[in-house]
């Protein structure tokens, strides 16, 4: 058995992160400044969009953009069940309701069916979840937008990498929201990034993340000379930090050495597991660009073992395991709140139910990932 635990979602942090962190703590500016432009711009020019605003997580992304499309009270947007409860309180956060829709197996993705039968005259906007990093069905979405005249707000927090028919996620809609929380396929510990192509939207999500006053710190401080602001809005305390950005510059710049390294263990684990008692995640076509940020697979029920039986076999192998997610209208809130009960999204259902994550992120070593498939095999069979 191996000796330490292996960590689920671990980073991959190096020396150049270190470096650019202890330079920033030295420099004497450690708040929104230089670092965090530096990000955007590098960011803004990886997706090839307009403009990306740096915040403090994604959900505050997808807070601002909602802001910025002007959602609020009485409105609805359209969240999968089969997600991040962030996805669905964001929605919450603007005083609009989120409404549920199921997802199709095997892809886990927004299923563009159930979302037409959700829309109301009070729907504002589709919230789509770029799932464990597979894009959704961005044509059939686009097209439901375009009928009913709603926004699409991108929550591509699992989907840095992804794209769809050859375009790159931040394309397929007015706001697309990342995540660089710990676990993600590149972190600053805890943040966000808004990518959007529309001039009027960038300048109020900035100016909203940042207690809507019309200039940011660096502008009011640097050495420019000091700045007189005026306060435009009511806004938010969103800001993202150049300690958070000098660790998220090196890790942008390492992200498709990373992305290579988790196909090569998705492409290991799918050969290794392809015999055992388990839903392997939906196949890859040359249609799509996975982001590859879980492998999740399913427990069916002929293994002869739950999914938390397994979960737990694995445990005591000292292999960390993580379940993404329990459909949001199984939790307390949102089926007290919204009368949401069993049997409303079965797919959603089936997935919260049945499947778990395992270890899969690209610091994992050719002995970690075989003892992966060991810990699997001998708790399956
Ligand atoms: C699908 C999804 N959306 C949004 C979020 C929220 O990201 P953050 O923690 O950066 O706010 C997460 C985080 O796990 C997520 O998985």
């Amino acid at each position: 058995m191996r000796k330490n635990f292996l960590v689920f979602g671990s980073p991959c942090i190096g020396q150049e992160e270190i470096d650019e962190v202890v330079a920033t703590m030295k420099s004497g500016w450690l708040g929104t400044g230089p670092k965090t432009h530096q990000f955007e711009k590098e960011f803004a020019e990886y997706l090839g969009v307009k403009h990306c605003v740096a915040v403090s997580s994604c959900t505050a992304a997808l807070h601002l953009s909602m802001i910025a499309a002007g959602i609020g009270p009485g409105d609805e947007v359209i969240v999968p069940s089969m997600t991040f409860c962030a996805s669905a309180n964001s929605v919450i956060h603007t005083g609009a309701t989120p409404v549920f829709a199921d997802c199709t197996i095997p892809e886990m993705v927004l299923d563009p069916v159930d979302v037409k039968r959700k829309i109301t005259s009070r729907t504002k906007a589709i919230l789509p979840v770029h799932f464990h990093g597979r894009p959704v069905d961005v044509d059939a979405i686009q097209k439901i937008a375009r009928e009913h005249g709603l926004y699409i707000i991108d929550d591509a927090a699992h989907a840095i990498e992804t794209e769809y028919k050859g375009r790159k996620v931040g394309h397929f809609a007015e706001c697309t929201c990342f995540s660089f929380y710990v676990t993600k396929n590149m972190t600053s510990v805890e943040g966000g990034m808004v990518a959007t192509d529309n001039d009027e939207w960038a300048d109020r999500i900035k100016i909203y993340a940042l207690h809507g006053m019309s200039k940011d710190a660096w502008a009011r401080f640097s050495d420019k000379g000091y700045k007189h602001y005026q306060v435009v809005m009511p806004g938010f305390k969103y800001n993202m930090t150049d300690i958070q950005a000098s660790i998220g510059i090196h890790q942008l710049h390492k992200l498709e050495k990373n992305w290579v390294r988790r196909q090569e263990i998705w492409n290991a684990y799918n050969n290794e597991f392809r015999d055992l008692p388990l839903d392997l995640p939906a196949k890859v076509d040359n249609t799509i660009r996975h982001a590859y940020h879980l492998y999740a697979i399913r427990v069916r029920d002929e293994a002869g073992i739950s999914r938390d039986a397994l979960m737990q076999r694995l445990q005591d192998q000292k292999i960390g395991t993580g379940v993404h997610y329990t459909a949001l209208h199984m939790h307390q809130y949102y089926s007290q709140t919204y009368g949401y009960k069993e049997g409303d999204f079965p797919n959603a259902e089936k997935i919260g139910d049945t499947t778990l994550s395992i270890p899969f992120s690209a610091g994992l070593t050719d002995e970690d990932v075989a003892d992966v498939v060991k810990a699997m095999k001998e708790s399956v069979c």
